[in-house]
């Protein structure tokens, strides 16, 4: 009977270890390693519907939008779905204070209003393959680093080059498994993708910084767009002629919702985890790095909160800006709390001394990975304080705007300098002053005055000078700790903090001029700065990274002889993953439990509050006071916003579908909540969940709200 009763204990928690959602899983593998477990959490499709390359897929309506989202085609009609702060750069360009789109939405009521967006790409996946053998031919484990990677990038080029072959996709090899396995990917990339639709940023951003990374929430963070084709439905240029794109499969739409407990899985291009980093990396970037980069972006922002509450063009000026910054600000503080609450750094060492004791079992093993652990201490004792110098350099110096932006005249000065020819000076000037008519709409020289006053005031006083660009010491040196003295000193003395003297500079520039660039305070620190970068910490950083991956490679070998029970996933590296789990909610503190989804209800409570983040269209109370829901209420007549699940997502799951147990969209995933973002290095079930919105306020949104149902009858709604 004990026996029996421990046999279920083990049986109950082994179930436990595998049951909630950690992974992101590569589709090609499906079959082999996760259908069963999908099935056995309740999915009814199978892997093949998922990814095939025999008959149409799920993955045929699964993008990469731009560089770093993803997008999912929804209609015949080359429809696609994307988060609205993934489009936000489109529906900006295409906003004037005439047509405020940001403010007000856009929709297009007809195909002919529909924005093309120069620069925009959308990537669609036609085949994976596992080329390791291919990748690796001629590799042995006697080469040195470099000769691995050269013979490697050969085996690539060629693998890539004959994938192609006349057809106009693309191809590319990417490591896996810090390069123990390779996968050839092939796609097809458009390049005419039209704006269709984006709610006004008081629904599409709504909560804005004040709730980013954070449940509850109730952003309808969505924008739509369109692909256009050539008339063989081949990818093309922006034309007129072209014709929405006709795609071989769009996902069907559920309106069924989200329910606790059920299945979902989520399928998109996450960005970057390092979830099998030795305890020392984690000690280094929660430790060190990220603390730095933390209160240096405080500073950064403090500086932008005084002055954008101050005026409204700074606060236009700058809102993005500060929402760039802010952005990985609370997520490095969400990352550190998380990973200190899981006790990650003692749970990496306990089993470090595991896999060492179990490496010195034997003599061969002990050959090969005995000294793995004690070379990534020595590795990460030098690399901390190269990756602090980095911090400081980044965040500190390059904090600056001016700094960077007087940089940008360095190319200028080199072609004066080698005589190039009127025609290359002229280019390269008129390509100066767009980018400065640029910089200067959203640039106030106050706020980066006293920026640059606080930050070099920060770094002078935390490391020591030696340490630091020397030029930057020496200039800093007759204002003694007066950084605010300094800071003024350059700023008035410098050209590139103020546009009257950088177009006067521009225009009419002759070559004799660069003296006046070479001779300018600001591009003096600046060039310092970058030197100091390229000299003295960018080759250190790369040798190290480089040592650190060939580590980290024979590591995660290591690693999966030492657990043979435990699955791995490759870490995310901008490739197409599936990961799954269960719409649930969590208790981030004891005694508070969140529940999975949020409603309208909350909408209006937060903008009870009457913070600016919580502005609610007037629109939108009209729908809510009537209840005019329409077929997208919840059966208990509640409009559903956001639902919270356990999926394992990351950066540039951002417009990822979130499927249901039949592959039908039920939402789009958006972001984390903030306990659980130190999931790019360990996932922790109990406190980890992606936010989607769903798709039924989607929905909601296109046609109660903007009237555009036109869109909604082109999507294939399911019951
Ligand atoms: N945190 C999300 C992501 O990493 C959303 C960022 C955009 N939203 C915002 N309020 N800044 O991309
Ligand atoms: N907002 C993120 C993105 O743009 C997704 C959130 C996350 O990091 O999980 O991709």
């Amino acid at each position: 009977m004990k026996k029996l009763i421990a046999l279920l204990v083990i049986s109950l928690l082994s179930l436990r270890a595998v049951f909630p959602g950690e992974g992101m899983w590569l589709p090609l593998l499906l079959e082999q390693l996760n259908e069963s477990e999908m099935k056995t959490m309740g999915m009814r499709i199978s892997a093949e519907d998922i990814y095939s390359i025999n008959k149409s897929s799920l993955k045929d309506a699964i993008l990469q939008f731009g560089g770093g989202c993803t997008a999912e085609i929804i209609s015949n009609e080359g429809l696609i779905l994307t988060n609205h702060h993934c489009g936000y750069g489109q529906i900006q360009r295409h906003s004037s204070l005439e047509h405020d789109y940001l403010t007000t939405g856009f929709w297009a009521m007809s195909r002919s209003e529909e924005l093309p967006n120069p620069g925009l790409s959308v990537t669609l996946l036609i085949r994976m393959e596992d080329v390791t053998r291919r990748a690796l031919e001629g590799v042995h484990d006697n080469m040195a680093g470099s000769e691995r990677e050269a013979r490697i990038l050969e085996n690539i080029k060629k693998i890539e080059s004959d994938a192609v072959a006349n057809t106009h996709y693309k191809a590319k090899v990417k490591p896996f498994y810090y390069g123990n396995e390779y996968y050839l990917f092939v796609t097809e990339v458009f390049t005419d993708v039209r704006l269709v639709g984006a709610p006004p940023s008081s629904i599409g951003k709504f909560g804005g910084d004040t709730d980013n990374w954070m449940w509850p929430r109730h952003t309808g963070d969505f924008s739509l767009f369109r692909i256009y084709a050539d008339k063989d439905n081949k990818p093309a240029d922006y034309s007129p002629d072209n014709v929405p794109y006709r795609p071989k499969n769009h996902l069907p739409i559920s309106l069924k919702g989200a329910e606790k407990g059920d299945f979902t899985f989520v399928f998109g291009y996450p960005g970057t985890t390092q979830e099998y980093l030795p305890s020392f990396a984690i000690e280094m970037i929660t430790g060190e790095t990220n603390p730095v980069a933390i209160r240096l972006r405080s500073k950064r922002l403090d500086i932008f909160d005084r002055y954008m509450g101050e005026s409204d063009l700074v606060r236009i000026q700058y809102s993005a800006k500060h929402a760039g910054v802010a952005n990985f600000w609370k997520k490095m503080m969400g990352e550190n709390r998380g990973i200190k609450r899981l006790d990650a750094i003692a749970k990496k060492q306990e089993s470090e001394t595991g896999f060492i004791r179990w490496a010195s079992e034997n003599p061969e093993r002990n050959a090969k990975y005995g000294r793995i652990i004690p070379e990534f201490e020595k590795l990460y004792a030098e690399l901390s304080g190269l990756k602090l110098d980095e911090t400081y350099l980044i965040e500190g110096g390059l904090g600056v705007e001016a700094i960077r932006f007087a940089y940008s005249f360095k190319g200028l000065v080199e072609l004066a300098r080698d005589n190039a020819s009127p025609g290359d000076i002229e280019k390269a000037v008129s390509q100066l002053k767009l980018s400065a008519a640029g910089f200067f709409k959203n640039y106030h020289r106050p706020v980066d005055e006293s920026v640059f006053s606080a930050l070099m005031q920060d770094w002078f006083s935390h490391q020591e000078a030696v340490r630091m660009p020397q030029g930057l010491v020496r200039a800093s040196i007759p204002y003694g700790t007066n950084y605010a003295r300094w800071a003024e000193a350059v700023f008035s003395k410098t050209i590139f903090a103020n546009e009257e003297r950088t177009m006067a500079l521009l225009d009419g520039f002759k070559p004799k001029n660069a003296k006046l660039i070479e001779n300018d305070p600001m591009f003096i620190l600046a060039k310092d700065i970058y030197q100091h970068y390229l000299k003295n910490i960018q080759p250190g950083v790369a040798r190290l990274t480089a040592g650190r991956d060939s580590l980290q490679r024979i590591y995660m070998l290591g690693l999966m002889e030492y657990q043979p029970q435990r699955r791995f996933y490759p870490d995310a590296n901008s490739t197409l993953r599936i990961a799954y789990g269960k719409v649930d909610g969590f208790y981030p503190r004891d005694a508070v439990y969140y529940r999975h989804y949020t409603t309208l209800e909350g909408i209006l409570e937060k903008e009870g509050l009457g913070m600016e983040d919580y502005v609610v269209a007037p629109k939108l109370k009209e729908l809510h006071a009537k209840k005019d829901y329409g077929r997208y209420a919840a059966p208990d007549g509640t409009m559903r916003t956001a639902f919270a699940a356990s999926n394992h997502t990351t950066g540039g799951n951002s417009g990822s579908p979130v499927l249901n147990a039949d592959g039908q969209l039920i939402g789009i995933n958006f972001d984390r909540n903030w306990e659980g973002t130190m999931s790019d290095l360990m996932y922790d079930p109990d406190q980890c969940r992606n936010i989607s919105a769903d798709i039924r306020y989607v929905l909601f949104i296109v046609d109660k709200f903007a009237g555009a149902g036109h869109l909604v009858q082109e999507m294939t709604l399911v019951d």
